[in-house]
């Protein structure tokens, strides 16, 4: 972490589980071992039936509240989909984009294609898979503030807009297996990601982008991974459907 430059994010994801009145419950729960925050802003990406019943239990705590998913268009007929303006008048604040267990066929592919493929995961998802990955981060940034479609964009208005995306590293191999990065792997990746992102954006851009490690992280592992000056925050899963763990992460990116 370094918080003198960037916001330190720890972000549950709780992908398929729990029913609006767990949601309630889990949340109410959390409410009291996270009111002490100092720096680390907390966000809890529930499932879409979920959201309505998690903003109003998070009401009055430091606790934002995101989704797991969201289509590029604005409107339109995509049977299943959601989009920003719905998340939005929810009371929405973040949104997952890409994440390789996402159900829609155009996200997942990330993750399908890296399975002895020996080939990374990036490079081996067909274009049209990752472009759609791409609009939907672009909806996600250019909602609200930019509406329009991306013509005439100049390079400040690229800089400001990759300013409000949070970025997480999650080595696929590590999701949900228990198996997590050394902290030496996870602070490396992040750190070579910032400087994609400093070739392309510049140093000031790319020094304030917060940048997460995901794939296991939990109680015990967390302070470690935290401590590395590259990793700004976690994406949780498992552990983020215990209070007392995901308290506990909470704490460690506030040391
Ligand atoms: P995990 O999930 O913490 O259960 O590994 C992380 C994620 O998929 O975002």
């Amino acid at each position: 972490m370094n918080r003198r430059y960037r916001k330190t994010i720890i972000a549950g994801n709780w992908k398929m589980n729990k029913t609006p009145a767990e949601a309630k419950a889990l949340i109410e729960e959390m409410k009291p071992l996270l009111s002490k925050t100092k720096w680390c802003e907390m966000v809890l990406c529930v499932p879409f039936t979920d959201i309505q019943a998690a903003v109003k239990a998070a009401k009055g705590s430091k606790i934002a509240i995101g989704a797991e998913n969201m289509h590029f268009e604005k409107s339109g007929a995509f049977t299943g989909e959601i989009s920003a303006d719905m998340l939005k008048e929810l009371g929405v604040k973040y949104v997952i984009i890409g994440h390789p267990s996402a159900v829609s066929t155009s996200t997942r592919p990330t993750s399908l294609r890296q399975e002895g493929s020996g080939r990374s995961r990036e490079r081996s998802a067909p274009d049209p898979v990752r472009r759609r990955v791409s609009d939907r981060a672009r909806a996600g940034r250019y909602h609200g503030s930019y509406p329009q479609a991306d013509q005439d964009r100049s390079a400040e208005r690229a800089v400001e807009d990759i300013k409000k995306v949070v970025i997480a590293y999650e080595p696929i191999w590590a999701i949900g297996t228990g198996k997590t990065a050394t902290t030496e792997q996870a602070n490396e990746v992040c750190s070579a990601i910032r400087d994609c992102l400093r070739e392309k954006y510049g140093a000031r851009a790319a020094r304030g982008i917060t940048i997460q490690y995901g794939g296991s992280m939990n109680a015990k592992n967390a302070s470690e991974l935290l401590a590395q000056p590259d990793v700004d925050g976690g994406l949780i899963g498992g552990a983020s459907l215990k209070s007392a763990d995901f308290a506990t992460i909470v704490e460690a990116a506030n040391q």
